[in-house]
């Protein structure tokens, strides 16, 4: 029986003793290089911790039904054995997959569709039932050590996807002194993690991967994916997707002003301070941390004390000061907490963090006075 529309697990993620919530295939002609696909375990069946040990043995990959991948993650991160690394590593092998087939769908249709929007939805609600609670330091530590892809933007938009959801659920909480975070704010400003630099699928891929130095009509090109993006979730979407106005335009925003700087130098719009929305404040930071200090085929990584360092010198210049340092206190462990560090290293206001580095364009720090008389 030959299905389409399959999706790839490896069997070591599934949960022993739990009744499974879809059916399970294998692939039996996989030697020969071809497919054939059939039905191996049945939903509601339960396995033993030997049976997951014995099918890892003999088999590569599970296959399940597209339409029951969000059931599958969201019974595995609720009932998983797995340790956070095992769940975080799953979890981007889902994700992965799923903006890798979006990105290049859009290039052709140049508007997102309200059931490609409710699937990214739906990945960053499996986000925020994984990271909710998780702080910055402890995100990092297993988003640096698992394997990155190697498609800059989908590896670097779930960073910037998880680092969202994890300072707003603290954020929330801090300033608006509520219990818990609200839930449909996380979903969304993940998926505005998710969704920031998806104006670049209407640009080419060797434009968009390139690691060195742009001319500075690649550039241009480049910057206009912050208003593409918003454009393609703009258009279409009389109905907001399900969402109410104000919660479409905090996602739209998020997405249009992730490159403003809080002096006025980023763009589209110059926009400066207040005028810039918090989500997209909030997005430029992880943002940037994220490109400092994840492990890429491209640059080596900073620790997070010098990339904490060097993004304390674009302070009021490129990020907000006061996000900045409730960051900060969530990026640090306590004993760091307590060590003063400063860094030479310092980067041009302009530096992207949406793009590749061969290496990272350093530059010799300016004081800080002198770069406020230079705006
Ligand atoms: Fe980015
Ligand atoms: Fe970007």
């Amino acid at each position: 029986m030959l299905t389409p529309g399959l999706f790839s697990i490896s069997p070591s993620i599934l949960v022993p003793l739990t009744p499974l919530p879809c059916d399970l295939y294998i692939n039996s002609l996989a030697h020969q290089g071809e497919q054939k696909f059939i039905k191996r375990y049945r939903e509601g069946q339960s396995l033993s911790k030997e049976d997951i040990q014995k099918a890892s043995e003999q088999y590569h990959y599970f296959y399940l039904e597209e339409s029951k991948r969000i059931d599958f993650f969201s019974l595995f991160l609720s009932e998983t054995t797995c340790n956070p690394y095992q769940v975080a590593m799953a979890l981007k092998h889902h994700a992965v997959e799923d903006l890798s087939k979006k990105f290049s769908d859009l290039k052709s249709q140049q508007f997102l569709s309200s059931k490609q929007f409710e699937d990214l939805k739906q990945t960053a609600s499996l986000f925020v039932q994984f990271v909710e609670n998780k702080k910055i330091q402890d995100l990092h530590k297993i988003l640096a050590s698992i394997k990155a892809f190697d498609f800059y933007t989908f590896d670097h938009s779930l960073n910037v996807a998880q680092y969202n959801i994890s300072f707003l659920s603290q954020y929330q909480k801090e300033t608006e002194k509520e219990k818990k975070a609200k839930h449909e704010d996380l979903v969304l400003i993940g998926l505005a993690g998710l969704l920031h630099d998806v104006g670049k699928s209407q640009l080419s891929g060797e434009l968009i991967n390139f690691p060195g130095k742009l001319s500075p009509e690649q550039r241009q090109e480049i910057e206009t994916h912050p208003l593409t993006g918003a454009k393609m979730l703009i258009q279409k979407s009389t109905e907001y997707f399900g969402l109410s106005m104000v919660e479409f335009k905090n996602l739209c925003r998020a997405v249009l002003e992730h490159h403003e700087n809080v002096n006025g130098t980023g763009y589209p719009k110059k926009l400066q301070g207040e005028e810039i929305h918090l989500w997209a404040k909030i997005t430029a930071i992880s943002d940037f941390f994220d490109a400092l200090t994840t492990p890429r085929s491209y640059h080596t990584p900073s620790d997070v004390k010098t990339a904490l360092a060097i993004m304390e010198r674009s302070r009021d210049i490129k990020i907000e000061g006061t996000l900045f340092d409730f960051f900060k206190t969530m990026a640090l462990s306590t004993a760091d907490k307590n060590t003063l560090f400063s860094t030479p290293k310092e980067l041009p206001y302009d530096f992207d963090p949406c793009k590749p580095h061969q290496e990272l364009p350093f530059m010799k720090a300016i004081p800080k006075t002198l770069k406020n008389l230079k705006k």
